[in-house]
């Protein structure tokens, strides 16, 4: 037991192991050094302009305070075990380096205050990296979806054939929902974007600080409206972990696809060897680990989500130890869903499509039936009636083997003329409305797909986000 506490002085006894034990989070709170190094910066410029340090004094601190970084970052930093997290370990280490100044870095702040302010400025920066990394899965995915060309496979409802659409339109289909993703993330970071410096333990401080200053020297859009919620609300902890645990749903719907797509049931796709695992027993296999991982983590997502809820739900006003585990979920998530969307880029973008099988699968005569009977509804029928005379020919053709072209065209209300329906790749063509399916309409959902990447790449480049988004890009994990 060799720690002294920050808060040593009313207490006569020092704190016992277990205690130490149960209650420190430096091991994975050192992961905030760097933004924990950020905001004492802006604290220490704040108690300059507030004239409770001298000109000197808040230079040595920021001297004091850039070693901390260097050290952090070249890895010689001496984390100690009685560092019950990473602000005391930055206070301590501080200290050591500067002296008495060391003993008025803390002065109007709290570590409520403080690693509230650490965790946005952390989150802000990651949820647009994590946003970068899912405009690149969505730039594969259009990639693909530029290159299948007129290529079309069956489109499933209760994952029976229902209608065949183009390749590039269910590729899309999964590329919209991550364009969603990319939304919602920067939405978030929109939200959070609110330093809560200044907000002291819980209710502010009779000190001449500024906390707007302290705001902008941070560049938050604005600071909080109210102490006690400024250092309660981890809001944004659970707004961000929702969003990641969707996206994660995203990318696992995306894998079971092409677990399904992969089997030699579908035969839809080879996946690359290098995205793609083998068995230690069973020479012949190829399994599509990634994909299925995609769909186990999404579990765990929905894990760190409800977690963090639940242990939100029931705390008072304002500061409780309760929130200290709100980082590992937050952590947990973004580390697995960054790690998830780098590999299922790289399986989209080198998994191989059959688009033979594909047609195969899609150019059943039954495939048409909706063409058939809306053939018939152009020409005057009722769609109830049709529906009922298509799906008789559907049943007969089942019952007495006779194939579905042969009773189309001795039908007299269909016939030769409505023959050419069944003709393979004919009925994709014809899905023609806004949105749909076909070739017209999938021709002008690319473009505008391409141009929502444009606004998304410019939303996320370093002007769009704003300079401090890129600071500590790099931060190590500790
Ligand atoms: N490690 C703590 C956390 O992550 C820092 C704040 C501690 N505040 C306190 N009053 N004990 O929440």
């Amino acid at each position: 037991m060799s720690a002294v506490t920050l808060w040593h002085g009313r207490f006569a006894d020092r704190p016992s192991d277990e205690l130490l034990a149960y209650t420190a989070s430096l091991p994975f709170d050192r992961r905030l050094a760097g933004d924990d190094l950020t905001g004492s910066r802006a604290h220490v410029r704040g108690l300059v302009r507030a004239g409770l340090l001298t000109g000197d004094e808040g230079a040595i601190l920021i001297a004091a305070l850039d070693r901390v970084e260097v050290e952090i970052e070249d890895g010689s930093f001496a984390f100690r075990p009685g560092d019950e997290d990473v602000h005391t370990a930055v206070e301590r280490r501080v200290t050591e380096i500067a002296g008495d100044v060391g003993a008025r870095l803390h002065t109007g702040r709290s570590r409520n205050d403080q690693v509230a302010t650490d965790l946005r400025l952390f989150t802000r920066r990651e949820l647009v990296g994590t946003a970068r990394s899912v405009l690149a899965l969505e730039e594969v995915l259009l990639d693909r979806a530029e290159s299948a060309g007129d290529a079309y496979l069956p489109g499933y409802t209760h994952l029976q054939r229902a209608q065949p659409v183009l390749l590039a339109h269910h590729l899309l289909a999964h590329a919209w929902a991550l364009a969603r993703d990319v939304d919602r993330l920067l939405a978030t970071r929109r939200r959070l974007d609110v330093s809560p410096l200044g907000a002291g333990a819980l209710a502010g401080s009779s000190l001449p600080l500024d906390p707007d200053a302290a705001a902008a020297d941070l560049g938050f859009a604005s600071r909080f409206a109210n102490s006690l919620d400024a250092v309660s609300d981890r809001d944004f902890v659970a707004e961000a972990l929702f969003d990641l645990a969707l996206l994660g749903i995203h990318l696992s719907r995306m894998g079971e696809e092409l677990v399904l797509w992969s089997s030699e049931e579908w035969g839809f796709a080879t996946l690359a060897d290098a995205y793609s695992t083998g068995s230690s027993m069973l020479p012949q296999k190829k399994n599509p680990d990634i994909a299925e991982l995609a769909r186990g983590k999404a579990g765990r997502l929905i894990g760190d989500l409800t977690g963090l809820l639940a242990t939100l739900k029931g705390l008072p006003l304002a500061y409780n130890r309760d929130l200290q585990e709100d980082k590992e979920p937050l952590f947990d998530a973004l580390d697995q869903v960054r790690g998830g969307l780098a590999a299922m880029a790289g399986l989209y973008a080198t998994v191989e499509l059959d688009l033979e099988a594909m047609r195969r699968a899609a150019d059943t005569p039954s495939a048409a039936a909706v063409d058939l009977a809306e053939w018939l509804v152009e020409r005057g029928t009722p769609f109830r009636q049709a529906h009922a005379l298509v799906g008789g020919l559907v049943r007969d053709s089942l019952e007495r083997h006779v194939p579905l072209a042969e009773l189309v065209e001795a039908h007299p209300a269909l016939g030769t003329a409505a023959l050419g329906l069944l003709a393979p790749g004919v009925a994709v063509t014809r899905r023609s409305t806004p949105g749909g399916a076909g070739p017209q309409p999938v021709a002008v959902q690319i473009a505008a797909y391409r141009g929502e990447l444009a606004g998304q790449r410019r939303l996320l480049s370093a002007r769009g986000v704003g300079p401090s988004a890129d600071r500590q890009e790099g931060t190590p994990a500790g």
